[in-house]
């Protein structure tokens, strides 16, 4: 099918090149032209994988992009609406939604055919069927189910791995205005025959990616909130104590051979120093003030979001313990992006921890092995970025980790050769203590470094088994 889908960011482009994979006819529209140039010269423009491949191997085929929209949608027959909807601290921010309605419709006015317009960009629910419908109706001049048809069709992509969980769903939600509208978007998805698809209206849809979001940051912070804890109870690991929660058939199905399911689903109840990225802070936030909104509560979202922010703080009160004083110390903060596998530092916690430890006077160091540049929050005077991590640990006192990068692996033969003991703050939990002659993780009791953690093993074994 010929597709045009707006906006050429991280879901437009693995949208656009994932669907051209699939024999489709994609254009995508992108405002600007520094982009669109890249796009079609075969360049990508962000840091994922496997898209510069996809890009490369299908431009010019069945993929081109272009500034101008209504070329494109006047060549297709149905429109992915999948530009930014940032929140603002009250609510989304959907002008650059209302903008790509308002450019649609009006190239709607040349199209005689019936038209799909699709909104996979994350919108408080109501918004298609509200907002999107009346500025298409009024800017065409055509009818809602007569001349086109509304979907919604959220992303449930990762960055890092948003190309392969494009070509391998684990779910498509396809919501529709009505059952024309479901149908022409069921047809874009037919090259998807074994996926679970959802076929729901446009309000449930919306609703659907929120609450998936929702649920992945609760599990999360409730993580964090017990591994605060465990840090606190000599003899607990909170590795330990999910391992065990874990074990919960619900959780884990045993199957009838016997052989027990570990869903991925399990290892989000990981606690670390915090959630982060462009999906989950604004997505909660945009959720709690939509309900609130409607005059319904969230407290249960309301304290996801409030163990949230106070995370990298939890954490550096782990340096504390060690290392009281931070004023003059050097500092090494080892990863900047929002998680492994991603150049992107929204809203990351590094961020924050950063922040702190300047705050309290120390001299950081950061490395992070694909993020070059310190984001704009910390390119202050005592902050400086290292292209390697020999020399990030160098002359450190002390090494914090909050992203889980491969490339840090190789920290403890490094800290292995200094003379002088390294204190470790792990926040990933990604290090077995007996690898550091100095070591904290989140969720660890400081004291118990040693034998026992209730499991009768080691937290070293733990670690491994995890
Ligand atoms: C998230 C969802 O996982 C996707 O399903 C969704 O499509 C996407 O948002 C979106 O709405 O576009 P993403 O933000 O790329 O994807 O990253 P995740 O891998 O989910 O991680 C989010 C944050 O949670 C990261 O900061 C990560 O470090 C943190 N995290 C994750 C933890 O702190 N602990 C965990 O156990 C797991």
């Amino acid at each position: 099918m010929r597709i045009a889908i707006v906006g050429g960011g991280y879901v437009g482009l693995v949208t656009g090149a994932c669907l051209a994979a699939h024999q489709h006819d994609v254009v995508i529209v992108e405002s600007d032209i520094h982009k669109v140039k890249q796009i079609n010269q075969g360049h990508c423009p962000i840091y994922e994988e496997g898209l510069p491949e996809l890009l490369k191997e299908h431009i010019g085929i069945r993929l081109k992009a272009t500034d101008k929209i209504a070329d494109a949608v006047n060549v297709s027959e149905a429109t992915f609406i999948a530009v930014g909807t940032p929140f603002d601290g009250q609510n989304i921010d959907l002008s650059q939604i209302e903008q790509a309605a308002q450019d649609i419709g009006e190239a709607l006015t040349h199209t005689q055919s019936y038209h799909l317009v699709v909104v996979k960009s994350t919108v408080v629910p109501g918004t298609t069927d509200k907002t999107v419908a009346n500025i298409i109706q009024s800017s065409s001049g055509k009818k809602l189910g007569v001349d086109f048809g509304l979907g919604m069709n959220p992303e449930f992509l990762k960055e890092g791995t948003a190309v392969e969980d494009f070509m391998k769903p684990d779910r498509i939600v396809i919501g529709g205005n009505d059952k024309a509208a479901q149908k022409k978007l069921e047809e874009i998805y037919a090259c998807f025959p074994d996926a679970d698809k959802v076929l729901v209206n446009n309000t449930t849809a919306e609703m659907i990616k929120y609450a998936s979001n929702s649920l992945l940051a609760t599990l999360i912070s409730f993580s964090n909130e017990l591994g605060n804890l465990c840090t606190e109870l000599k003899g607990t690991d909170i590795k330990t104590v999910l391992e065990g929660v874990c074990l919960d058939k619900r959780i884990s199905p045993i199957l009838a051979s016997g052989e027990r399911v570990k869903p991925d689903l399990t290892s989000y109840l990981a606690a670390g120093c915090g959630f982060g990225g462009s999906c989950f802070p604004k997505d909660v936030n945009a959720l709690r003030a939509f309900a609130n909104q409607q005059g319904v509560e969230t407290a249960v979202l309301d304290a996801v979001v409030t163990t949230n922010v106070k995370q990298p703080s939890q954490f550096i009160a782990l340096l504390d313990d060690a290392m009281p004083e931070l004023s003059n110390k050097t500092i090494t903060v080892l990863g900047l992006a929002f998680k492994p596998g991603t150049d992107d530092t929204r809203e990351s916690p590094a961020i924050s921890v950063v922040q702190q430890l300047i705050e309290r006077g120390a001299k950081v160091k950061v490395f992070d092995p694909v993020v070059t540049t310190l984001p704009n929050e910390i390119q202050l005077n005592n902050v400086s970025t290292c292209s390697t991590l020999a020399d990030a640990v160098q002359h450190s006192e002390a090494v914090l980790i909050t992203t889980a990068w491969e490339e840090f692996k190789a920290l403890p033969q490094l800290l292995s050769q200094r003379e002088s003991t390294v204190l470790v703050v792990d926040g990933r939990r990604v290090f077995k203590p007996s690898e550091f002659s100095e070591y904290r993780g989140i969720g660890l009791c400081p004291q118990e470094t040693g034998p026992s953690n209730g499991s009768g093993k080691d937290s070293e074994d733990v670690s491994s088994a995890a």
